[in-house]
């Protein structure tokens, strides 16, 4: 498997030797040389034109091959029994609504999955039925999406791990009917690594169904890899940089940019989707409203905003990679807490003279507590479920997940 495993130090070496032939060459080459590196265009975002793909990737960068398991990589995904979390068998794939004229029923056969709305109105009833096309989610709950034509809608029913059921998507009204919530092309950005939109001022979610490149790609984070594979698989690979973006190298604002355009809420499109690509100005692409001093943060979306409200962050030179490596899984709060004392010590908790060490590994339990998201709630026959989140303003909560 792992022939293209990278030797460092094979590359460093072919790099000093060329660079020695420069210098016998004389300096002025290699002043042409470390110019040409200088004035290397900054790599192109991600289309399905200019992707390898991740398996080119992970031929050489095995070492990244957990990257394949994670939220990011599997947040959009197509259709199948092992991708939809949701239940298909008889009892348990019926939604019933407040509306008693209303109810909801989800079937699997050999072309696929599908929602149906029965909707009954006097003696008769009608029925509307959607396909599933993509499935978006894998942590604490899912969303379907499908086609009519060349536009994108979310589905009325997602699915929530923590019931274990079906439940009505987000902010649907739970009682109604409605298959008219257009996909827009942000959500796609958060939620995919590319996709082609048919522009059509008169809707804003026609995409080429063919051109989609879904979950989140190695060449989202890092740019089109195309020229960055043909230079390291060339003789000369020495002589050129390396046209690729690695985050590692950026300034703490690029760094946290990076991130933000994902996880620093909605905000207001200047450029056209898809169009960032790491390492640039975000400010140029997209406007992120910073939050009033003292309006609330929902946990959900905005990680950005949260945690540059906290101390930690706004005295030292915090980014989210103090805390995340985005190519691993990493959901245990015990690990996690492990990272506060890069920057403190257990001493530093005022409860430490009481509860000395048992505060060891609990650090994230108090002071990055779990709280209710007012943006992800959705009705479930007339109750009313909200999603918990890890807050990211890392501070003294009062009890637990007051605000
Ligand atoms: C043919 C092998 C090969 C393939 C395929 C490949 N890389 Fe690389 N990559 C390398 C080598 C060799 C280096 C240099 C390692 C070093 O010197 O530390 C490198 C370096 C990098 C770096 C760091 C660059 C820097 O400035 O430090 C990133 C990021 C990267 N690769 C990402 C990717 C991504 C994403 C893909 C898929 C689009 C990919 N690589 C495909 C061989 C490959
Ligand atoms: C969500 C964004 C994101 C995705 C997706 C992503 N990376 Fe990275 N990658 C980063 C960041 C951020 C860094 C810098 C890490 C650091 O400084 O801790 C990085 C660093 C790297 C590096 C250079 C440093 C090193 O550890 O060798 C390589 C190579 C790399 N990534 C390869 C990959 C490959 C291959 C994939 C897909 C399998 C991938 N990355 C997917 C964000 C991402
Ligand atoms: C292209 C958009 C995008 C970018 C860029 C991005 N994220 Fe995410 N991130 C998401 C989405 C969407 C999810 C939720 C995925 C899901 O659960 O389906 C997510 C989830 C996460 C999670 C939770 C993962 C888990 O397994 O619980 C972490 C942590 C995270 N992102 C950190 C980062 C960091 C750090 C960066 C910057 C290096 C980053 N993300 C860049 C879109 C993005
Ligand atoms: C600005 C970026 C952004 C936009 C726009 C966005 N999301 Fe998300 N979404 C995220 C992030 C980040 C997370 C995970 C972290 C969080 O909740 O803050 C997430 C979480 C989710 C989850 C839960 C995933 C899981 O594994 O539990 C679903 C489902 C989801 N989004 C669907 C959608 C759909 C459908 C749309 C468009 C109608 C959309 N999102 C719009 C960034 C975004
Ligand atoms: C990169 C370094 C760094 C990391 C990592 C870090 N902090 Fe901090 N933290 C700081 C600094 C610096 C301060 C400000 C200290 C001061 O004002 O004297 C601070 C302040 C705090 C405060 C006081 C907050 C307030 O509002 O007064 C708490 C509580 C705290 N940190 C907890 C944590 C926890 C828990 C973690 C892990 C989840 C963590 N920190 C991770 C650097 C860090
Ligand atoms: C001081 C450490 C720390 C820093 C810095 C940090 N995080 Fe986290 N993050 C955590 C912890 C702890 C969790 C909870 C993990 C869990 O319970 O699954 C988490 C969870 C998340 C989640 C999943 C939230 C949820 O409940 O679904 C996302 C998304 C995320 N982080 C994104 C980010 C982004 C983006 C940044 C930078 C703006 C960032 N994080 C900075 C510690 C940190
Ligand atoms: C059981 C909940 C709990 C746990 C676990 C916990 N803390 Fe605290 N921490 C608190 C409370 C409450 C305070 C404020 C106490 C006060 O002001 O009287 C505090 C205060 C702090 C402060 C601020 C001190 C100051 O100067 O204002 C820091 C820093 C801190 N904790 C870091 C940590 C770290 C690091 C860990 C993990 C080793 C940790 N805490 C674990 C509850 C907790």
């Amino acid at each position: 498997m792992n022939h293209h495993r990278i030797s460092r130090r094979g590359r460093a070496g072919a790099r000093t030797i060329a660079l020695l032939a420069l210098l016998a060459a004389g300096p002025a080459a290699a002043l042409f040389v470390s110019n040409l590196r200088r004035n290397e265009p900054w790599p192109e975002p991600v289309r399905t034109a200019t992707a390898v793909g991740d398996s080119t990737c992970l031929s050489c960068h095995s070492d990244k091959a957990s990257y394949e398991g994670t939220a990011h990589r599997l947040t959009t995904q197509r259709p199948s029994h092992a991708t939809i979390a949701g239940n298909f068998q008889a009892g348990r794939n019926v939604l019933r609504t407040p509306n008693p004229n209303l109810y909801f029923h989800m079937d699997a056969d050999s072309a696929g999955f599908t929602q149906t709305a029965v909707l009954r109105t006097g003696k008769d009833s009608t029925t509307r039925t959607e396909r599933i096309a993509y499935v978006s989610g894998t942590r604490k709950g899912q969303s379907y999406l499908y086609w009519e034509g060349n536009q994108l809608y979310q589905l009325p029913i997602s699915y929530w791990a923590s019931l274990g059921t079906w439940i009505n998507s987000p902010g649907y009204v739970d009682g109604s009917m409605n298959f008219e919530r257009r996909i827009s092309p942000r959500c796609l950005e958060c939620h995919s690594t590319w996709i082609r939109q048919i522009m059509d001022p008169g809707a804003s979610n026609r995409y080429d169904s063919t051109g989609v490149i879904l979950g989140i790609t190695c060449e989202r984070c890092h740019a089109a890899g195309q020229e960055h594979v043909a230079r390291e698989r060339s003789a000369l690979r020495a002589l050129k940089g390396p046209a690729i973006v690695n985050p590692a190298r950026m300034s703490r604002q690029r760094q946290m940019d990076a991130c933000a355009q994902c996880h620093g809420g909605l905000g207001h499109p200047i450029a056209p989707t898809f169009t960032y690509v790491a390492g640039k100005p975000l400010e140029r692409y997209l406007t992120l409203t910073a939050p009033k001093a003292n309006e609330r943060i929902d946990v959900h979306g905005n990680q950005v905003a949260a945690l540059m409200r906290s101390r930690c962050y706004q005295a030292s030179q915090m980014t989210c990679l103090t805390c995340h490596d985005p190519h691993r899984t990493q959901r245990d709060p015990t690990e996690l807490s492990g990272r506060c004392l890069t920057c403190h010590q257990e001493q530093s908790c005022k409860l430490f003279p009481k509860q000395g060490h048992a505060l060891k590994g609990r650090c994230v339990d108090c002071h990055m507590p779990l709280q209710e998201s007012d943006l992800i709630d959705s009705g479930l026959e007339g109750t009313e479920e909200r999603a918990l989140e890890r807050t990211h303003w890392i501070k003294v909560w009062g009890n637990g997940t007051s605000r």
